[in-house]
């Protein structure tokens, strides 16, 4: 399976959620076995699920908490985005480590209760430009992939998103040969760890139309993770079309 997903981070208002779905769904057609998930923030969630109702497009959450319920003011309930629709949740974006101080051991408990649930945790996995300079890359991703699937069930749903944090939003995308290998990188890692082959491996990090045809043609490139250039509907569709 490949999967096209747009993270829009903290963009677009219900209308603006709707609007971008009146244009999509006129230009969107999708092989069968590729599936596309739209990350709205959670305030539009319930819009986004009532635009792409009879249509194969997913709809997914940013965040969530890894409890159902109970006294955590401001988070969000896998169970209940569960309940109006969603599909897939987002785990670990580098801007959840980052700005919100998000920890592997509290990921790891969101991705077994998103997958208790039977929906689809996306597990975000990347080093920062000063990890990749000093060669730590490999062990980055390992502690983050060892630690983040600590409690996950090997049979169920997962995909891995891997997003270089020095190519989130800056227009720097990483080279085909840094992608190759550290895609295989977490193939391997995934398969020491007893998950499938078939485990989507998503790549994220300044994504565009122009650089999305040779990316997709890498193994174990099994789709994209786009943020700024998925907030407009031909330009996501051209990444998705690519
Ligand atoms: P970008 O964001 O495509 O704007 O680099 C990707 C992401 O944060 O998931």
């Amino acid at each position: 399976m490949r999967i096209f997903a747009a993270n829009w981070k903290l963009h677009k208002n219900p209308k603006e959620t709707r609007a971008f779905f009146a244009d999509f769904k006129k230009i969107f057609s999708l092989n069968s076995g590729d599936q596309v998930v739209i990350f709205p923030q959670a305030i539009c969630l319930e819009s986004a699920v009532e635009c792409t109702s009879g249509t194969s497009i997913g709809v997914g959450i940013q965040n969530v908490y890894f409890e159902p319920k109970g006294a955590f003011t401001g988070e969000n309930s896998a169970q209940s985005a569960k309940d109006v629709g969603v599909q897939w949740v987002l785990i670990g974006h580098s801007e959840r480590r980052t700005l919100f101080g998000e920890v592997d051991h509290s990921l790891a408990k969101k991705v077994s209760h998103v997958q208790s649930l039977g929906i689809h945790p996306m597990l975000c996995i990347g080093e920062t430009l000063d990890q990749r300079e000093k060669g730590e890359t490999n062990h980055i991703l390992r502690h983050q992939l060892v630690q983040g699937l600590s409690l996950a069930e090997k049979t169920k749903p997962l995909a891995i998103a891997y997003e270089p944090v020095w190519a989130i939003g800056t227009g720097r995308v990483a080279t085909a040969d840094q992608v190759r290998e550290t895609h295989l990188e977490v193939r391997k890692i995934l398969t020491e760890l007893g998950f499938s082959s078939a485990t989507p491996i998503l790549y994220g990090g300044s994504v565009k139309k122009d650089n999305a045809k040779e990316l997709i043609l890498i193994p174990h490139v099994n789709g994209f993770l786009v943020g700024g250039a998925s907030l407009e509907p031909q330009s996501f569709w051209d990444i998705c079309n690519a």
